[in-house]
């Protein structure tokens, strides 16, 4: 495993089998998206970087990262952590890759789809960590992702989403939707998607808790596995 201040190890583009068929779209998408990714996500990207390390800080062992997209979790992580970083995107990867310079643990990489998750073997993690992929997920595929999550997890080992969803108050969600056809048209993402109930519904995922990092928009579900 290469530490994270040389050159990460990449495990290069295995084709299309890496991914599930309704992903392609997602792919070509984020293939052209991840041209302009940190452009874009600049402004947020302000407040997300607040809460990343907040975020990150009590994980230990060897961590899967679904969704990196750009990597821009990658410097927050604890020393002594082992990444493992997968995403469906060659272009957001190659960005991850290079930001993964200046992360403090060893990190790498594989091209893979969170719903197959053909690189990462069975109870091989002590924690999976995924920021902003759920969101982008079709509710038809996220049962899919948990389950790959919940089998990569060694039992007891714990999970940790943060996703977007729509506001309850008015005026909050009237903002919202205000953003929401760009935010779908150009990352895929919906505030609408279920991801709370799939992980309530998977059998081998306990729930441990959920709060929201900014008003009730921003919700972190943590959970383990059984
Ligand atoms: C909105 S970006 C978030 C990137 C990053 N996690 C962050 O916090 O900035 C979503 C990322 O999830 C990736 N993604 C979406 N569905 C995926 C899947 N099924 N498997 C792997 N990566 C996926 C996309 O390619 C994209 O890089």
């Amino acid at each position: 495993m290469a530490r994270g201040r040389e050159q990460p190890r990449y495990f290069g583009d295995v084709g299309e089998d890496h991914l599930h068929m309704s992903n392609r779209g997602l792919r070509a998408k984020y293939d052209v998206t991840g041209r302009f990714y940190d452009f874009l996500d600049y402004y947020w990207e302000r407040q997300y970087r607040v809460w990343r390390p907040k975020l990150l800080a009590d994980m230990s062992g060897r961590i899967l990262e679904a969704g990196v997209g750009t990597g821009r979790n990658l410097r927050h992580y604890p020393p002594g952590v082992e990444v493992v970083a997968i995403d469906l995107s060659p272009r957001m990867l190659a960005v991850a890759r290079r930001r993964a310079r200046n992360a403090a643990c060893d990190v790498s990489f594989a091209l893979d789809d969170a719903t197959l998750m053909r690189t990462v073997p069975d109870a091989s993690v002590d924690w999976v960590v995924s920021t902003f992929m759920c969101c982008v997920m079709p509710d038809e595929l996220q049962p899919r992702a948990l389950e790959q999550m919940a089998r990569v997890i060694r039992p007891g080992g714990r999970l940790r989403l943060l996703e977007i969803v729509y506001s309850k108050s008015a005026r909050i969600r009237r903002r919202q939707e205000r953003f929401a056809a760009f935010v779908e048209k150009v990352y895929g993402a919906r505030f609408d998607r279920e991801t709370r109930r799939h992980v309530a519904e998977n059998p081998d995922l306990e729930i441990t808790g959920t709060r929201f990092v900014k008003d009730d928009t921003y919700l972190v579900i943590d959970g383990r596995r059984r």
